[in-house]
């Protein structure tokens, strides 16, 4: 649970943002974006990635940003099950981007990885046939070595598949109301109020990571909410951080789906991590009217990473505030006068069977690497001398990899077989990495040896591991030696680093 030591800790990073000639952000009221129902559009939805200026909070100037047809981020895409979506995806930026449906199961061919580059001036058209269960899942840029960059720049938004079940279910589920998506990062800005994208030795090790907390690309806002169950949709769009959160006063929440949809019965937690790229969706009870602030702890990097030769931990922005700290991230003020559609939490919410590794058909084992200290500088020669395989590293910082070998996107480093089940033993190296897969949803069977606790036992595409994993996937989506599917750690300045693998399905 945060505590209030916790949250006067972040208030105070606040005052010091005020006194360096930045804003507080406090007041600001959590903006929700435009929700795009491709059923609304006649079953087309067009983005455009393009450059602006935004405000994260009403005090600040208004920054230069990327956004999807908005200045931050972009809209929410409603989809629905059995529906084909045309999609478009417009570049007007100055360099390539692509977009991809991060958890949408779609073929590799139109997933929006690197391989699918949209040059500045081009349009990218994908049909997306939506099968799957309900469930949130997002998009972002994924241009081969810029992702952390673009990212962090705005370009990411929310998906919402949808099949009927949670309205079955009779689950909060108007939008803007009492069902909210909230888009949690960090940030660090320049002292003339602009974005700054860090990318030295220590963020190549740590990630990107800032000294400031925004939801939905505001500072710290606070959300109107009806007296009644609210529904939030938990995504967590930083490029390096974990949050871990909790409400100011230790309320229970229940933990009603994970990335690939729903838990078997709501799993009552008072504190959640989540990592970079997981989805949560959390029912939250204002029925006593009390307001509650939901925070994040700070996030130590624990491990090797930490503890060992590496070492950097917690850095400073430019305004000297720590980056990585705790912090108020959406305060919730109960409205009694906003009138909600009646919302109940079920006992139950949707069977799902046990995993069953007998499935099977192969054990494969996969290394998260990282090589402290191998990097070198650019331009050295020499300087990625000791990677494994003779590869040459660029930059400063660790070299990252996975099983001993850089992102190539010429290799194809697996081939599961179309429609079988194979078991994969992660193993991540020096510090929790966000595990990663484009095209499948998978079942965690084991963390360290225990099976996974009740909120992760659901279908996933992405699960923070500190220790070696066991997880079970399923590969149902084809993917070509042309457009292959990525496997990375979520943290996007190691995928950028080469902590990237691509597999095809054959
Ligand atoms: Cu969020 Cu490779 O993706
Ligand atoms: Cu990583």
């Amino acid at each position: 649970m945060l505590t209030r030591r916790g949250l006067l800790a972040g208030a105070g990073a606040l005052g010091v943002m005020a006194r360096a000639g930045r804003a507080s952000g406090a007041g600001a009221a959590l903006p929700i974006p435009e929700l795009w129902d491709a059923r609304d559009r006649a079953g087309a939805l067009g983005l455009v990635a393009a450059p602006g200026r935004h405000r994260f909070a009403p005090d600040l100037p208004a920054a230069a940003t990327y956004g999807y047809s908005a200045s931050f981020l972009g809209p929410v895409l409603r989809l629905h099950r059995g529906d084909a979506v045309q999609m478009s995806v417009e570049n007007r930026l100055d360099r390539p981007t692509t977009a991809h449906w991060h958890g949408l199961l779609v073929p590799s061919d139109v997933d929006g990885g690197p391989h699918q580059a949209i040059q500045p001036g081009e349009t990218w058209r994908p049909l997306l046939a939506v099968d799957q269960p309900e469930a949130t899942a997002w998009y972002h840029a994924h241009p081969h070595g810029d992702t952390g960059r673009q990212v962090y720049m705005g370009l990411a938004g929310m998906m919402i598949l949808e099949d009927g079940t949670g309205a079955e279910l009779g689950l909060p589920h108007a939008y803007g109301l009492n069902d909210l998506p909230l888009i949690l990062q960090d940030r660090l800005f320049t002292r003339a109020g602009e974005l700054e994208f860090r990318n030295f030795a220590r963020e190549r090790i740590l990630g990107t990571r800032g000294d400031t907390l925004m939801v939905n690309g505001a500072i710290s806002p606070a959300a109107r909410v009806p007296k009644a169950l609210v529904r939030l949709r938990l995504l967590n769009g930083a490029n390096a951080r974990n949050f871990h959160l909790s409400f100011d006063d230790g309320r229970i929440f229940h933990v009603i789906a994970s990335d690939g949809g729903y838990l078997p019965a709501p799993v009552p937690m008072a504190a959640l991590t989540i990592s970079p790229g997981e989805r949560f969706e959390i029912v939250v009870d204002f029925g006593d009217g009390r307001d509650a602030v939901l925070g994040t702890l700070a996030d130590p990097v624990e491990g090797e990473a930490g503890a060992g030769g590496m070492g950097v931990l917690s850095g400073h922005g430019p305004t000297g505030i720590p980056t990585n700290g705790p912090g108020p991230m959406v305060s919730f003020r109960v409205d009694p006068t906003l009138a909600a559609p009646p919302a109940a939490l079920p006992a139950r919410l949707v069977p799902i069977a046990a995993p069953d590794p007998t499935r099977a058909v192969l054990r494969r084992k996969v290394t998260l690497d990282m090589w402290p200290g191998l990097g070198g500088r650019t331009g050295t020669a020499g300087g990625g001398a000791g990677l494994p395989g003779g590869q040459s590293s660029r930059g400063s910082g660790p070299a990252m990899g996975m099983n001993g070998k850089r992102y190539d996107m010429h290799r194809i480093d697996f081939d599961p077989k179309l429609g079988s089940s194979e078991i994969w033993e992660v193993f991540p190296v020096l510090m929790p990495h966000p595990f990663h897969l484009h095209g499948t949803l998978f079942r965690v069977l084991s963390i360290d040896g225990a099976p996974p606790p009740a909120h992760l036992a659901a279908a996933k595409d992405t699960v923070l591991l500190g220790q070696p994993a066991e997880l079970l996937l399923t590969f149902t989506q084809p993917a070509t030696e042309a457009r292959p599917f990525m496997v990375h750690c979520h943290i996007l300045d190691h995928e950028d680093a080469g902590l990237m693998g691509q597999y095809v399905t054959s």
